[in-house]
Parts: C-alpha cells; sequence; structure tokens
C-alpha cells in the first residue's frame, strides 16, 4: 500500500472511530480536515437560491454550506422549501416557523432536543448533499474558526445526548429501592416503580458495573422477553437484560428473588 493508501486507511479508521461516538463529530470536523473548504459571506450566499440566470442552489445549517440543486424541486424557486435557499435559516429547521422572523440562524431560546435536531438536519444534509464550505457570520468567523456561539451549540448538543443516553439507561435498568441499617445491612427490591421509572415489570436487583470504573449501583433487570436493543420477534434465551456483561448477582440473594439483603 502506497502513502496515500495509508492516508486514506487512516482517515478511514478516524472515521470510524468518531462515528462510534454518540455526538457526530464527523458533522462538524471531518468535512474541514482536507482543507478550509470556502468561506461564504451571506451575501454571496444570497444570490444562490436556484433562480434562472443565478449562480446555483445553496442553504446554510449552523454555518455550513450545502450545494442542493438535486433538490431543487423542494429549494427552488416556487418550492415548498425555498425559502431555505440562499440563507442559514438553521432556526426555521427547528421551530417550523418559515415568517421572515422565523427563517434565522439565531438559535437563542430554543432548547436542548432542538439543538439536537438541528445536528439531525445537519447530518441529513452532510448524506445527501454536496458540503460547500462556511458561511462566514454566527457560527463562523472570517477565517473558518468556529465562534462561540457555535461552541456553545456542540456543548448544548453533547449534554442532550448525554442525558439521552442516560435515560435510556435507566429505562433498561432503573436503580432498585434501598434501604440500610447498621443491624440488618443493606435491602434492595425491585417495583414496578423503583427508581422513578414506571414500567410494566418489576425485574431483580443486580449490581450494575459502569465500563471502565469499579464502583457499582443496585438496578432492577428485566427476567423476560429478548435483551434490550433486540427485537421481539428475534431468537433469544427469554431471559431479558440478565445476560447483560456489565450487570453482578448479589452473592447471598437467590438469582430471581425481587428482594436482597446483602449483610454489612
Ligand atoms: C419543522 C417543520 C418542517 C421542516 C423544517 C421541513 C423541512 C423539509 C425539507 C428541508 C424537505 C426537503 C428534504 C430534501 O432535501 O429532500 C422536506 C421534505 C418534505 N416535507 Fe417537510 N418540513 C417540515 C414539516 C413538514 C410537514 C408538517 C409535512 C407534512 C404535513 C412535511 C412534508 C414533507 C414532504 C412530503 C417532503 C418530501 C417531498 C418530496 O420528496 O417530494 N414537512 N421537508
Amino acid at each position: 500500500m502506497g502513502k496515500a493508501g495509508l492516508l486514506v486507511l487512516a482517515v478511514g479508521v478516524a472515521a470510524a472511530w468518531l462515528l462510534g461516538r454518540g455526538f457526530d463529530a464527523r458533522l462538524w470536523q471531518l468535512p474541514f480536515f482536507f482543507g478550509r473548504g470556502r468561506l461564504l459571506s451571506p451575501a454571496e450566499l444570497a444570490r444562490y437560491t436556484g433562480a434562472e440566470g443565478g449562480p446555483g442552489l445553496y442553504l446554510a445549517v449552523l454555518g455550513q454550506v450545502f450545494d442542493v440543486h438535486r433538490g431543487h424541486k423542494h429549494y427552488g424557486p416556487g418550492g415548498a422549501y425555498s425559502a431555505l435557499a440562499g440563507k442559514d435559516a438553521s432556526r426555521a429547521f427547528v421551530t417550523g416557523d418559515f415568517t421572515a422572523t422565523g427563517l434565522v440562524d439565531d438559535l437563542s431560546g430554543l432548547s436542548s432536543s432542538q439543538m439536537l435536531a438541528l445536528q439531525d438536519w445537519l447530518s441529513f444534509y452532510s448524506k445527501n448533499y454536496g458540503l460547500v464550505g462556511k458561511l462566514v457570520g454566527r457560527f463562523y468567523d472570517e477565517t473558518g474558526t468556529p465562534t462561540e456561539a457555535l461552541k456553545q451549540t456542540q456543548a448544548a448538543i453533547e449534554e442532550e445526548l448525554k442525558l439521552k443516553g442516560q435515560n435510556d439507561e435507566k429505562k433498561q435498568f432503573p436503580p432498585c429501592n434501598s434501604e440500610w441499617s447498621s443491624t440488618r445491612g443493606s435491602r434492595f427490591w425491585c417495583s414496578k416503580q423503583s427508581g422513578g421509572v414506571s414500567r410494566d415489570w418489576i425485574g431483580v436487583p443486580r449490581k450494575l458495573f459502569k465500563p471502565g470504573s469499579t464502583g457499582h449501583h443496585c438496578v432492577c433487570v428485566r427476567t423476560t422477553g429478548p435483551p434490550s436493543g433486540q427485537l421481539e420477534s428475534s431468537v433469544h434465551h427469554d431471559r431479558g437484560d440478565l445476560d447483560n456483561p456489565n450487570v453482578q448477582e448479589y452473592s447471598g440473594c437467590h438469582p430471581l428473588a425481587e428482594f436482597c439483603v446483602v449483610e454489612n
């Protein structure tokens, strides 16, 4: 393999690594890895509305400019989404407000989940349309460097992804009810409401270990059906999440007891 081949392989491995993470860093960094891309001013971008005799059809999301001429029927003159062309109307993508005040790149007051929805739009355009470069303004400065506004948006997206991950984990492994006494030790038990997670199963107490850390806490583990993330219709042992590698039985507690006493 030549030097070029090695470079492509290295970039491929790096991209695969980045993609494995919740925050899609590829969307923000890799497009500009090979060069800075073109820098456009808002006035320049405004010429790209797909009008006849015009230079083309572009739009921007979070300051990244895409060539959407393939979607001319949507974005071109007379198209349902023509208002998005020639500008960065990031806000409208998540509010659905296509009036002049809504078609702006100001994201103030948006929730973190709306910010996350914007990342989904960015991902949509990255997959379906060609990247042209960056729009100089709210999200990139005149050297193409991310502005404070973009960094704050990225931080909000990362925070939202973290919260979502924690909620998903809590639904899969709701915390146990627990009680401690100096004489009897710790008692753990599960119920349909334990951990504040309402559900139609009770589960059995298990230690949940976080990968990479030595501590554990008590969670309720589903004992029937397919493991989480597997379809009901798939072939499985009908043991719920009991075989999850991050959970472990409490010694001295029957594996299927809903109630455990762990002595001091
Ligand atoms: C926040 C509100 C909305 C936004 C920002 C939005 C945005 C978009 C965009 C940008 C496209 C073009 C995607 C492409 O490039 O292929 C699209 C397509 C489409 N949208 Fe929406 N949309 C919204 C709400 C809706 C609603 C409420 C409906 C239906 C009641 C709808 C129906 C459609 C349909 C049918 C297409 C596909 C058209 C086709 O492929 O011919 N959209 N939307």
